[in-house]
């Protein structure tokens, strides 16, 4: 059976291209959605091959205004992208021959679909990482209000999950602001290298027309051009550099929706998810579930393997391009989507939450998780820590046999671990005291809270 639409390529063949063959290496299902960035590359493409007397300048404006109208007719949803089409670039091409006929044929002059493919992904990175960044925005502001709102809230920090010390709920939401901020600083790095425009190196080696690719690339809004063509069109680090920037921007969302369902448990206790953003049991009928940070955390997952697939689809390609490359779209629009919608619904999620300091304050006033304040406060006596370290580790056995939370142990069996002690341990041993006495740069202290929050805000501009 022959194809009923015309390939771009298939003048060479005697026989038609097998129909189960197409369908398999068929494209459009995917890279469909790049129409918009595929039209304006097109344009951008077509214009300058009538301003540099290439094609005729009628010809060109013919093949602009053709474009715009497919373009509508996509939006629209008048035309059908069509798998016997191969590529969304064939849709495209096809669909303008039907328009204004033969001269739809000068459009690809000078251009081969691997520079073309390759300019439409860079467009399409432009824009996620600018709603990327829109979105890595708005998360930074909530996590300020959240720093400011719960400044002198105190609340356990952990290490190994196990009680370590008092501290300033603010400073918890502070350090996911630092690691979002690296997040949209690591974006904004690599938007400088998705700045390059890749169109005119044709299929890998450039072209005998003399195409003015500094216009074509000042038409897209490139900053930069590609300097080697075979380059230009075989690499996809960029994208790979976009999937990792998505990847780290998932890991920091999965491990704070670790802490927000483990802290919205019974057992913890000390986080609130409101109702709008949590999920019931269809048999139990006292759940309520954190499902939205659950499905961030296990998206997660599908992002590294985005990541994953496309460092092996390319680790062994011969230069140049390789149809292998094609695979590049289902991981690129996955992880794009899926980051973009994450930081989103996380951020609203993140806003939906409430500490419950009530609880928290009293859990950190009689815990273990003040022992370092008393090998602290047996420096300052100028007892060597690791000697204060030890004391305090028999001092620590002691209540935890004897049922006594360290505060309430009595200033003579103190003195019994060491003469050192006078009634000032009492004052050292609250979790407000253990916070303010911090004395160190970038601390969990209430001052350091409070310097963090406006150096935060005073970034957010
Ligand atoms: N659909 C192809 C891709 O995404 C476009 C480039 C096709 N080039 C080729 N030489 N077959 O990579």
């Amino acid at each position: 059976m022959s194809n009923k639409k015309e390939l771009l390529w298939a003048s060479r063949f005697n026989e038609p291209f097998d129909r189960d063959a197409l369908k398999f290496s068929s494209s459009v299902h995917v890279d469909g959605k790049l129409f918009r960035e595929d039209i304006r590359g097109s344009i951008a493409h077509a214009t300058m091959l009538g301003e540099e007397g290439i094609i005729g300048e009628e010809e060109a404006r013919a093949i602009c205004t053709g474009l715009k109208e497919i373009e509508r007719e996509l939006e629209e949803g008048s035309l059908v992208p069509h798998w016997e089409d191969e590529d969304i670039h064939t849709v495209i091409e096809n669909r303008l021959k039907e328009k204004i006929g033969a001269v739809a044929g000068k459009l690809h002059s000078g251009r081969s679909r691997n520079d073309q493919v390759a300019t439409d992904t860079r467009l399409y990175m432009r824009e996620r990482i600018d709603e990327l960044q829109v979105a890595l925005n708005d998360l930074l502001e909530t996590l300020v209000e959240k720093a400011e709102t719960y400044k002198d809230s105190i609340i356990f920090g952990y290490t190994h999950l196990q009680r370590a010390q008092p501290i300033s709920a603010g400073h918890y939401y502070l350090a996911y602001f630092n690691m979002f901020d690296r997040d949209t600083d690591r974006l904004l790095d690599l938007s400088m290298r998705v700045d390059v425009s890749p169109l005119g190196a044709a299929a890998f080696s450039g072209s005998t027309l003399p195409l003015n690719v500094e216009r074509t690339a000042e038409l897209l809004g490139f900053t930069e051009i590609f300097s080697n063509s075979i380059d230009a069109v075989s690499d996809r680090d960029i994208l790979i550099e976009f999937i990792s920037c998505c990847s780290i921007i998932m890991m920091h969302l999965s491990r704070f929706s670790e802490d927000i369902i483990l802290w919205s448990s019974y057992e913890f206790g000390y986080l609130e998810i409101s109702d709008a953003f949590s999920t019931g049991s269809s048999i139990m009928p006292q759940k309520k579930n954190a499902d939205i940070a659950e499905l961030i955390r296990g998206k997660t997952g599908r992002v590294y393997g985005d990541l994953m697939a496309m460092l092996t689809i390319m680790k062994g390609l011969p230069l140049s391009y390789n149809r292998d490359m094609q695979e590049d779209k289902p991981p690129l629009f996955d992880s794009a989507e899926t980051a973009i919608s994450c930081v989103t619904l996380f951020n609203r999620m993140l806003q939906h939450t409430r500490l419950k300091e009530e609880r928290l304050g009293e859990l950190t006033k009689k815990d273990l998780s003040l022992a370092t304040e008393i090998a602290e406060y047996l420096v300052r006596k100028d007892v060597p820590f690791r000697d204060a370290h030890r004391i305090t580790g028999k001092i620590v056995s002691w209540s935890i046999e004897n049922r006594t939370p360290l505060p309430d142990i009595p200033l003579k069996r103190f003195r019994e671990f060491s003469e050192v002690f006078d009634e000032g341990i009492f004052a050292a041993l609250t979790p407000e005291a253990s916070i303010t006495s911090k004395k160190s740069h970038g601390s969990c202290s209430f001052e350091s809270v409070e310097r963090q929050i406006r150096e935060a805000r005073e970034l957010l501009g």
